[in-house]
């Protein structure tokens, strides 16, 4: 029997416990800035080392946070299901956790990217990213993150990922950000769907869609027993 495809698609809700803020249970504020002045593409021309400092920062709190038992449990996910996350966070705690494979739709805390070409990666080491840090096209490195009103690159890779799925697993996003909420109509009509929000309303869900009202660390446990069963 060839095992069944499982995606899991997850935000911020699974790093919470991990002691990583949503961006909703703070008021669209995160560490009292303002999403325009520091989470666009605008923000960036027209204060860098502003948002240099904001992604400093945050780097600074991703590091010092450990991956929870929710994480941990979708690596367990694993051994049973052919497995794909597709994440809207910038931390790095599924594969901290352990689990291999990992799409980031919004991009990675842990990276820099040249400022003229976002395909030039490249690893950071430690919380700063200093103004100065140059790439090798002479661009001031920054963050590796999708800001808003950037594209979406992992977008078309994330659908197809999505349509192919026999399980679909939604945890810790309010799906309230576009393109990557558009996933939930990409599913195949035979897909089991699964969501573990403490918070989330039944009706923002396909029909038919099971929704485990309870935090990350506690779904999961419910999630896995209704998977194996
Ligand atoms: N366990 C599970 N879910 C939780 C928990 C928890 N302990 N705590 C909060 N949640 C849920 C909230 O109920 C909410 O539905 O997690 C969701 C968090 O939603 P958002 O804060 O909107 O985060 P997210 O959906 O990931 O945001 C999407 O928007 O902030 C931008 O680009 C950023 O990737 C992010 C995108």
């Amino acid at each position: 029997m060839p095992m069944k495809k499982l995606v899991i698609f997850t935000g911020a809700g699974i790093s919470a416990e991990s002691g990583i803020k949503t961006f909703r249970d703070s008021d669209g504020l995160w560490e009292n800035y303002k999403i325009e002045d520091v989470a666009t593409i605008d923000a960036w021309h027209k204060n860098m080392s502003l948002v240099q400092e904001f992604y400093n920062q945050r780097r600074k709190t991703v590091l010092a946070a450990k991956p929870n038992k929710a994480h941990y449990a979708l690596v367990e996910l694993e051994s049973k299901f052919k497995t794909t996350i597709i994440t809207q966070n910038i931390d790095d705690l599924h594969e901290r956790a352990g689990s291999k494979n990992v799409i980031h739709l919004h991009g990675q805390i842990t990276k820099s990217c040249s400022s003229i070409n976002k395909n030039e990666i490249f690893p950071i080491k430690g919380w700063e990213l200093k103004m100065g840090e140059l790439a090798p096209d002479g661009s001031q490195l920054r963050p590796f993150i999708v800001w808003f009103g950037e594209d979406v690159p992992l977008m078309d890779k994330a659908i197809i990922e999505t349509y192919l799925a026999d399980i679909f697993v939604v945890i810790g996003t309010s799906l309230q950000v576009y393109p990557a909420a558009n996933l939930l109509y990409k599913l195949n009509k035979n897909c089991k769907i699964y969501a573990i929000d403490p918070h989330l309303e039944e009706g923002i869900l396909p029909e038919g869609s099971t929704l485990i009202k309870k935090k990350a660390t506690v779904g999961v446990d419910v999630l896995i027993e209704k998977l194996l069963k």
